[in-house]
């Protein structure tokens, strides 16, 4: 059976490689996660006096799109509405829990997208289905679907092109009708070309829903290679990942991956052809906290070291040993070859990581290596190429560098 052939707005998206989720509300004063008025279950007229004191007096949507650039990423996927129910948004008069009926009295979003598309990001909109705040989501759910769709369309319609909608909540209520076409109808129509992702959630990860979806999601997990033989369309994969343990900032939550597993990650999500999309969560009044922004800016540094391959570079069927991996252009003019746990080559006195280097194998290797150098020094690697095996002599890291992963690009015939 064939794999279908992507539409070219899931092509390009698959090529963004890396998108920046953002999760903020009312719940970031809070600093314990998005969850909290859920977890402890916070009473809805407690709860919602946290639109009393929403400022977002340290929010900057340019500081935000600037600090996505430099990180790498192609895109921001930011909450317009949560869980909670409260909008970032205008809500045109569908209800005043929003941020122009706060103390903030502007609309963020627009100010989000008009940051985003002066700088270069393309903006998506990440919305929930599962509502805590409109009472019909429980009493009458399909004037909630109606209410929904609404919000949906002022985000469709006021804002000019988006790169897509990122909706989570489905799960909520796994068997009933959610009128998904009529929700995707809408989109649709004001927007033909936005990608639509509908979050599976933690039990169900990788799997298809709705024809109009355009990505499958791996939520903090570790994406596997989509099988699409058969499928009824291509569909694009993103595995979206908290950056310590919660969406939502916590003001207590140290446990940050280090800057090394995120450059890991983001290697594991490109071998498989998939999005890696990580999440940051600013404080109540929307600054990024600064191990964030550090540890997004040390990501970009790695892409500009690295070059363009996780952006550029597909799965090709070639495999390394171990975590190594090679991503080609799809007219396989160039390959790129990613090696993992090379050493430090220097004085033995100082250096403890010398280990790694060496021949590195990769099989499946289709056209002919003309070249092959390091990406982050012009040093030519020497090879052997016995029909699609390639051995190389993966150099190690020079005293003063280490790259976690270090890629070797390769010209070919
Ligand atoms: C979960 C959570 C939510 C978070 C989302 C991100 O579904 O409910 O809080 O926004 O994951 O993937």
């Amino acid at each position: 059976m064939a794999i279908p052939v992507p539409e070219k707005r899931v092509a390009a998206f698959e090529k963004f490689g890396f998108g920046m989720f953002i999760h903020w509300g009312l719940y970031s004063q809070m600093g314990q996660g998005e969850w909290i008025q859920n977890v402890r279950k916070i009473p809805g007229e407690e709860y919602q006096k946290l639109q009393q004191t929403f400022t977002a007096s340290k929010f900057d949507a340019h500081k935000i799109a600037e600090v996505a650039k430099a990180a790498g990423a192609k895109y921001i996927t930011l909450t317009t509405r949560h869980h909670e129910g409260f909008s970032l948004f205008d809500t045109k008069g569908l209800n005043t829990y929003d941020a122009p009926h706060s103390p903030v009295g502007r609309d963020l979003i627009r100010e989000y997208v008009d940051a985003c598309n002066d700088v270069g990001i393309v903006p998506f909109f990440y919305h929930t289905t599962l509502d805590w705040y409109d009472p019909r989501f429980n009493s009458d759910f399909k004037a909630y679907l109606q209410y929904l769709r609404d919000s949906v369309e002022i985000l469709c319609s006021e804002y000019g092109k988006i790169g897509g909608l990122w909706f989570d909540g489905n799960w909520s209520k796994p068997n009933e009708d959610w009128e998904e076409d009529a929700l995707y109808k809408v989109i649709r129509r004001h927007q033909p070309d936005a990608i639509i992702v509908n979050n599976t959630g933690l039990s169900h990860r990788g799997e298809m829903g709705n024809i109009e979806l355009d990505s499958v999601t791996f939520e903090q997990g570790r994406p596997t290679p989509l099988d699409r033989e058969g499928m009824p369309k291509y569909m694009a994969a993103e595995m979206c990942q908290t950056i310590n343990a919660h969406w939502g900032y916590g003001y207590a939550d140290v446990n940050y991956k280090s800057l090394a597993h995120l450059i890991e990650t983001l290697c594991a999500c490109r071998k498989v052809g998939a999005n890696y999309l990580l999440n940051i969560g600013p404080t109540g009044e929307g600054e990024i906290p600064l191990l964030q922004e550090a540890l997004l800016r040390g990501i970009g540094d790695w892409i500009r070291m690295t070059g363009n391959g996780i952006y550029e570079g597909k799965p090709c069927g070639i495999s390394g040993v171990g975590k190594n991996f090679a991503l080609s252009t799809a007219d396989s003019k160039k390959t790129w070859f990613y090696v993992h746990d090379l050493g430090i080559v220097g004085d033995a006195n100082v250096t403890v990581e010398g280990g790694g280097v060496g021949e590195k194998t990769f099989s499946g290797v289709k056209g002919k290596v003309k070249s092959l150098r390091w990406t982050d020094c012009d040093e030519q690697l020497s090879f052997t190429q016995d029909g699609e095996t390639l051995t190389f002599n993966a150099t190690g890291y020079p005293y003063g560098k280490n790259l976690v992963v270090r890629v070797a690009e390769a010209e070919m015939e």
